[in-house]
């Protein structure tokens, strides 16, 4: 892969993960890539500016009130110069600092300066990652059109294990990539908004009611889009299969966490509804774990319908999708409930497939879909759930050619 001739403006912030910056910066510097640094406030506690100049073979900037930075390489002029904001390792707090539009030291201030995209790996302890705090600023970040590379799940610094490991270098070099050299295809210049994954609806803190999805067939169809050329964001709920390569994952917990996401997220060519949404979700969710009473009867929960967000991306109005492509999970009378489906939540396609359990498919590598559109239904074959992304992506951009 060849990045000759392309610039990224590199902003470290602190964190015990910022020793991986380093190796980024070999990676891109032997992709031809220009490399600058700007270190945040707390980065130098990690990593050298030394280091930093030494890979990158170029001055690296900490800054903000330095005379002689200003006048050789002002804040403004460090984003003019590049194609490309990259901030890896992205700590909890600079991803605040971002959200909230602060500029109170140079990395702040510069990715607030900028007009170029903006690719952040976040890298932090799972339960700063967890927080609603961060969940919300992700949310306003990829909303603003921030795109993003991470987290990994694994072991952590901190003896704990879940998602918050910055990605490996290699993988954002090729976040990297996808941005700076986009994919032709027949799908480039267009934006699809995929949903995928279940969603967790909170009884309390500590439970939840969710289903089997898995989000495999989602995020494949985000990969199969992203293969096209298109710019993807993905909502995505609590999954355990990797981010696709090239792709904006919005990482939600709920139903109306997913809507919300999913309108932030347009405009949008095209959307797809793979998510398993909830329909149901607890009423108010207590805000403390239930006690479990000895000889006290079990909790009632009273369940209130979710938003559905097919229906209300289908629904007629400026920013409707020009393709919204639903799915319809069904057990029995596939063909008839799946072109009831179509109709009633106004999308253009249904995907049906059969999910009773004798097919083993819900949660499984392999689907056998039916697709419905305006003209009548097609059968597929039973296919890995990935052909079945390809083939779907393909007939996506046949319609919008
Ligand atoms: O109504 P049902 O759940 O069977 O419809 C399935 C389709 O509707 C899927 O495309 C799913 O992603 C979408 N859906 C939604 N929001 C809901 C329920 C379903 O987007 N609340």
């Amino acid at each position: 892969m060849t990045l000759a001739g392309k610039r990224v403006l590199l902003v470290v912030s602190g964190g015990i993960a910022a020793y991986k910056a380093l190796e980024l910066i070999r990676l891109l510097r032997a992709a031809g890539c220009g490399v600058t640094c700007v270190l945040s406030r707390s980065a130098a506690q990690f990593v050298t500016k030394l280091s930093l100049q030494a890979l990158s073979e170029s001055r690296t900037y900490d800054d903000l009130f330095s005379l002689t930075d200003e006048s050789e390489m002002g804040h403004i002029q460090l984003s003019r110069a590049a194609d490309l904001l990259v901030v890896a390792p992205a700590s909890a707090d600079l991803l605040a600092r971002m959200a909230a539009g602060m500029a109170d030291d140079l990395a702040s201030t510069v990715l607030l300066a900028t007009d170029k995209p903006v690719l952040v790996a976040p890298a932090m302890n799972v339960r700063m990652w967890q927080h609603e705090a961060t969940v919300a600023n992700m949310a306003l970040l990829a909303a603003r059109g921030v795109r993003v590379v991470g987290p990994e799940e694994g072991p952590m610094a901190c003896n704990e294990f879940g998602p918050g490991r910055l990605a490996e270098p290699p993988a954002i070099l090729a976040a990297i990539a996808a941005l700076l050299v986009p994919a032709a295809g027949p799908l480039a210049g267009r934006h699809a908004l995929v949903t995928s994954g279940p969603t967790h609806e909170p009884i309390d803190p500590v439970r939840y009611i969710a289903n089997r999805s898995s989000g495999r067939q989602g995020h494949a169809i985000a990969a199969a889009l992203a293969a096209l050329g298109a710019r993807v964001s993905l909502v995505s709920g609590p999954v355990g299969v990797p981010d696709p390569p090239g792709v904006t994952v919005i990482r939600v917990e709920t139903a109306q966490q997913m809507l919300a996401a999913s309108l932030a997220a347009l405009p949008a060519d095209i959307a797809v509804c793979a998510a398993a949404v909830a329909d149901w979700r607890v009423a108010s969710a207590a805000g403390r774990k239930i006690k479990k009473t000895p000889g006290a009867p079990p909790p009632a929960l009273e369940l209130v319908a979710n938003p559905d967000i097919l229906a209300t991306l289908s629904a007629p109005g400026p920013t409707r999708p020009r393709l919204v492509v639903g799915f319809a999970a069904e057990t029995d009378a596939l063909a008839e409930n799946a072109a009831a489906k179509r109709a009633r939540k106004g999308c253009d396609w249904i995907v049906a497939n059969d999910v009773s359990p004798a097919t083993g498919i819900m949660g499984g590598e392999e689907n056998s879909v039916h697709l419905i559109t305006a003209t009548g239904a097609e059968d597929w074959p039973r296919l890995p759930k990935s052909d079945v992304a390809r083939r779907l992506a393909a007939r996506i951009a046949a319609a919008l050619a």
